[in-house]
């Protein structure tokens, strides 16, 4: 597991220094469209391909899903890889982005790896074993009770579907916690959950690779996430809430109502 781990850091590293190296050359960025305020650069591209190669030159028979690439291979072993989380505030120039990495093994997830660039800060879990920052051992913070918990959330900004009902959410957060806030990373929002930055979180429509790293460091950093209405799998539907044990449980109760 630790030689797995370590290509993991060593391909999160070098994406990030890819991704660090163009921040100083914004307008060298050609910006695409994926979809409603879904975009994708070059920088997103290479990333995934660095990520990519890095781990097929040591396990050139495990399988990926990556978000740029989508399904390649098939194997017990499939990495699900976000080259750059964050490409909003990237393109923008706002050094809050995030390189995610995790490794799924028969199904379950094993190893989890979230590197924040603009910090050098290494987030990493196996499976039973913990979760770490810089080598670290972290945990999630002791914040039992709503009224002095910090709370991150990603905003419905590509699909509006659930736009009232979010912001009926937002609003019994706001009036029930010390504060919000919406970094824009979700995969850096579980790490710093994690090491106890925040105490709760929750997000609609997430995909796999937004999460799957970080719900890893997260629960071996003794927190917890869900799926908001308990329907299915949360890394299949996307829909997390997340926190510190007891935040968890009273942010679900609050949310729930206006699902
Ligand atoms: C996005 C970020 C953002 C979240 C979005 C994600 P991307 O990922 O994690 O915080 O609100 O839902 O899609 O597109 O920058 O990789
Ligand atoms: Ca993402
Ligand atoms: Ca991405």
């Amino acid at each position: 597991m630790q030689a797995l781990l370590n290509t993991a850091t060593k391909a999160a590293r070098r994406a990030g220094e890819i991704a660090i190296r163009q921040l100083k050359h914004l307008d060298e960025v050609n910006v695409r469209n994926k979809g409603i305020n879904d975009f994708v650069t070059q920088v997103d591209e290479a990333a995934e391909a660095c990520i990519i190669e890095t781990i097929q030159k040591y396990y050139p028979d495990h399988a990926f899903l990556a978000e740029e690439s989508g399904n390649l291979g098939e194997n017990e072993y499939t990495w699900i890889i976000d080259p750059l989380d964050g490409t909003t505030n990237f393109i923008h120039g706002l050094p809050i982005f995030a390189v995610s990495i995790a490794l799924r093994i028969k199904g379950r997830l094993s190893i989890g790896v979230v590197y924040d660039p603009n910090r050098q800060e290494m987030f990493t879990a196996i499976r039973g074993r913990g979760a770490q920052v810089e080598g670290h051992k972290i945990r999630v913070s002791g914040r039992r009770y709503l009224d002095d918990a910090l709370i991150g959330t990603g905003f419905p900004y590509r699909s509006h579907e659930r736009m009232k009902s979010y912001l009926a959410m937002l609003e019994q957060v706001l009036l029930n916690t010390a504060d919000v806030r919406r970094p824009g990373s979700a995969s850096l929002d579980l790490a710093n959950l994690a090491a106890g930055r925040l105490d709760g979180f929750w997000e609609f429509g997430l995909n796999i690779w937004d999460i799957a790293a970080g719900s890893l460091i997260l629960r071996e950093a003794g927190g917890l996430i869900s799926e908001i209405e308990d329907k299915d799998d949360y890394l299949t539907t996307g829909n997390i809430v997340a926190g510190t044990p007891r935040v968890h449980d009273a942010l679900k109760k609050l949310l729930t109502p206006h699902l």
